[in-house]
C-alpha cells in the first residue's frame, strides 16, 4: 500500500501534516483532549496572547449567521504570566508542533511577548495578530495599515529565529501589498484570512445581534473570498502561505492546497466538531492516494488555469 508523505518544514518548525488549528478556536490545545488526539494535528495555534489578561467584550459577542457565525470575543485571554504558567508546561509536552499567536495594543507590547514567550522557549513558531486596535494611533487596526504591519514585523524579526508567521486581515483592498511588506521585512510566511467584518440585526428589538454592532464574519460563508485572497497571494510572494477561511471538511481544505497554500487552518469548523482538524488530515491523505501523489507537497500549487496572471491585475 503507498505510503503518503504528509510532514513539512517552514525554518526550524517541522509539521506532522498541513492541518493546524486556528487560533481562537481551540483554547491553549489542553482542552479537547478527550475528543481528540492533540498528536495527530498538524500544529496547534494557541487563542491570541496579550500580554496582562483580557476580559474581552461584553455578551452577546457570538451569533448564527447564514453559512457562518459573528463573533466579537475582543481578545479575551488569560495573559502571558498564566500561560507560561498554566498552558507553556502542556503544549511542551505534546508531539504536535505549537505556534503562539499574539495580540498588542501597541507596538512595544508586541515586542515584550514575544521576548517573554521566546525566553521560556515553549512553542515551535510564532502567528502574528495584526487584526487589533492600535491604541496610539487611535483604535486604528495595526493590520489593515501597510506601514503599520510592516513595522510590527521588522521589530519582531531579530527577537527569534523561529517562524514568524503574520497573520493578514482581509478586511483591506489588496491584501497582496501586505504580504509583499511582511516579506520584504523578514517574515517566514503569511496566514489568511483572519475574520470578515460582518455585522446583523434583530429586527424584533432593531438592535445588533451583538454588543459591538459589528464583529468578526467567519464559517464557509467566507471560504470563496478567503481563497481568491489566498489565490492573490501565492501569486505575489514567495515565502509559504497558510490558508484559512470557512474549511470545513477535506474537499474545502484541497482546494486550499491546490491554490497554493502549503498549509491550512481549520477555525469555526472545531466548534462543530473539536476532531475534524485529524479528520480534513486523512482525507487529504486519502485523496492523495486515490489520486497517486506520494507526497502532499506535490499537490500544492497545481491549480490549472488559462491565465498565467491573477485575476486582481487583470481587471486594472
Ligand atoms: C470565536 C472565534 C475567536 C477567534 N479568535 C481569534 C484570535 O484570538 N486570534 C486570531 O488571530 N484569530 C482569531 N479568530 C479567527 C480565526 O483564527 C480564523 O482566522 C477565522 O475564523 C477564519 O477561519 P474559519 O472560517 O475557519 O473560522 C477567531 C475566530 C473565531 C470564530
Amino acid at each position: 500500500m503507498m505510503e503518503v508523505r504528509t510532514d513539512f518544514s517552514i525554518g526550524t518548525m517541522h509539521c506532522r501534516n498541513r492541518v493546524w488549528v486556528a487560533s481562537g478556536t481551540f483554547g491553549y490545545g489542553d482542552e479537547c483532549l478527550d475528543l481528540v488526539d492533540v498528536n495527530r494535528i498538524g500544529a496547534i495555534i494557541t487563542k491570541s496572547l496579550s500580554m496582562k489578561p483580557r476580559d474581552g467584550n461584553p455578551p452577546p459577542r457570538i451569533v448564527e449567521t447564514p453559512g457562518g457565525m459573528i463573533n466579537s470575543i475582543g481578545l479575551a485571554n488569560i495573559g502571558v504570566d498564566r500561560f507560561l504558567e498554566e498552558k507553556a508546561p502542556f503544549l511542551r509536552s505534546i508531539e504536535t508542533s505549537v505556534i503562539v499567536n499574539i495580540a498588542a495594543s501597541t507596538l512595544e507590547e508586541y515586542r515584550a511577548v514575544l521576548e517573554r514567550i521566546e525566553a521560556a522557549d515553549c512553542c515551535d513558531g510564532y502567528e502574528i495578530n495584526v487584526s487589533c486596535p492600535n491604541v496610539k494611533e487611535g483604535g486604528l487596526s495595526f493590520g489593515t495599515n501597510v506601514r503599520m504591519t510592516a513595522e510590527i514585523t521588522r521589530e519582531l524579526r531579530p527577537i527569534t529565529d523561529k517562524p514568524l508567521i503574520i497573520k493578514l486581515t482581509p478586511n483591506v483592498t489588496s491584501v497582496s501589498e501586505f504580504a509583499r511588506a511582511v516579506e520584504n521585512e523578514g517574515a517566514d510566511a503569511v496566514s489568511l484570512i483572519n475574520t470578515l467584518v460582518g455585522m446583523s440585526v434583530d429586527v424584533k428589538t432593531r438592535r445588533p445581534k451583538i454588543s459591538t454592532t459589528t464583529g468578526g464574519l467567519s464559517g464557509p460563508a467566507i471560504r470563496p473570498v478567503a481563497l481568491a485572497k489566498v489565490y492573490e497571494v501565492v501569486n505575489s510572494v514567495s515565502i509559504p502561505v497558510i490558508g484559512m477561511g470557512g474549511i470545513m471538511c477535506p474537499d474545502d481544505a484541497l482546494e486550499f492546497l491546490i491554490t497554493g497554500a502549503v498549509a491550512i487552518e481549520i477555525g469555526t469548523a472545531n466548534y462543530i466538531n473539536p476532531g475534524i482538524a485529524v479528520e480534513i488530515a486523512d482525507g487529504i491523505a486519502a485523496y492523495c492516494k486515490d489520486n497517486e501523489i506520494s507526497d502532499v507537497n506535490d499537490l500544492i500549487g497545481t491549480l490549472q488555469t488559462d491565465q498565467t496572471i491573477s485575476v486582481v491585475k487583470s481587471w486594472l
